[in-house]
């Protein structure tokens, strides 16, 4: 099996394909985990995230959510390091009125849709995280939803991809070979074709560049940027304990210190720079909530490019192409959506699970008929 691209999508399916004794190469033009993975605030947010027309995605997301806690001790077996995972909550909140009362019609929505949410007294969501700004009208907790460092995770899946006998190779990927309809492998810049009997395209956004897709493929995928930065407190950790998420940014702890405060929702095709308005708009928002925040010091400012799709669910599964399967699109879930989306593309390449029709990318071919 070829996978193509070594972020935290490609190296979930290819440890998955491993452990199932499948012979696995996992090719990356960069660093791996070097491109979106590395801008990913890293939350497990499928309550605090959920959108109320996207229930079959929400279903994806819980069941991968579920899955973390045992998929990341599996993780730290194999590989025999750490990850950042931070089973630590979040905490939504509201600083006036208009806000509070979008945030209780999101908490009703959730609630009818069977989440574990909770509203609390602003005096309550004080005494949980003592640093938030006095005078907030609303919070509102989602337990459930945690928090993992995406380095620190590609840095062990990429382990643990080893562990199991899997190889990574520094490649630039021109496109898929397919010959007679059937996969052939993978064609590099260089000219030289890479034989497989299976190849994962999971390059992000990216995927949209690779020669010999399904058409459809290319269409559905958009970069949408997302500008963030990297905080650090020099007094260590214990300002924020919990992801806190406010209408118009989110901060989210490493545990260590470290918080990353995100993020813009941009439109402007495969831009990577990083905009002072931006920055400016993230810190004022983020002051807002925490004032503790104005002390810390800026470590990085970065901007990356979410898979986004046509209906914003993941492209996961058969492509068309006997042997060709995708895995890329998963637009603000990358993180969340690993450790479901390693298991049925790992799964259906050893021939022991299929994966479910709705994220098959062959839905977008169809409506182009
Ligand atoms: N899931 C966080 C983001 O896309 O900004």
């Amino acid at each position: 099996v070829i996978v193509i691209g070594a972020g935290v999508i490609g190296l979930s399916v290819a440890w998955r394909a491993a452990r199932h004794g499948l012979r696995v190469l996992v090719l990356e033009r960069e660093r791996p985990g070097g491109g979106t993975s590395h801008v990913a605030a890293g939350m497990i947010a499928p309550v605090s995230e959920a959108v109320a027309s996207e229930r079959t995605l929400l279903a994806l997301a819980l069941a991968s959510a579920r899955r973390y806690p045992g998929w990341i001790a599996e993780l730290q077996a194999d590989a025999g390091c750490e990850t950042g995972w931070l089973p630590c909550g979040t905490l939504m909140v509201a600083r006036d009125g208009d806000e509070a009362a979008a945030l209780e019609r999101e908490r009703a929505i959730r609630e009818e849709l069977g989440l574990e949410v909770r509203r609390l007294l602003p005096s309550r969501a004080r005494e949980l995280e003592p640093a938030l700004a006095p005078g907030l009208r609303l919070a509102v907790e989602a337990p459930q939803d945690h928090a993992v460092d995406p380095r620190a995770l590609c840095q062990a899946l990429l382990g643990a991809v080893r562990a199991r006998g899997g190889e990574l190779r520094r490649a630039s990927v021109a496109g898929v070979a397919v010959e007679g309809g059937n996969v052939a492998g993978v064609r590099l810049d260089d000219g030289r074709l890479l034989p497989a009997a299976a190849v994962v395209a999971a390059a992000g956004v990216w995927t949209a560049a690779l020669d010999g897709l399904p058409p459809g493929v290319a269409a559905a995928l958009r970069p949408v940027k997302g500008q963030l930065l990297v905080l650090r407190d020099a007094a260590g950790p214990g300002l924020l304990t919990r992801v806190l998420r406010g209408e118009r940014c989110y901060v989210v702890p490493r545990g260590d210190g470290r918080y990353v405060l995100g993020g813009t929702v941009e439109e402007r095709g495969f831009d990577r720079s990083v905009t002072a308005g931006a920055l400016h708009e993230l810190l004022e928002s983020a002051v807002g909530l925490l004032p503790g925040v104005s002390e810390l010091v800026v470590e990085e400012t970065l901007a990356g490019l979410r898979p986004g799709t046509v209906d914003n669910a993941p492209l996961l599964g058969p492509a068309g192409v006997e042997g060709l399967h995708l895995a890329c699109g998963h637009y603000r879930h990358g993180v969340l959506l690993a450790p479901i989306s390693g298991e049925l593309l790992g799964d259906a390449l050893a021939g022991v699970g299929e994966v479910p029709g709705e994220f098959s990318p062959q839905r977008f071919q169809v409506a182009l008929r």
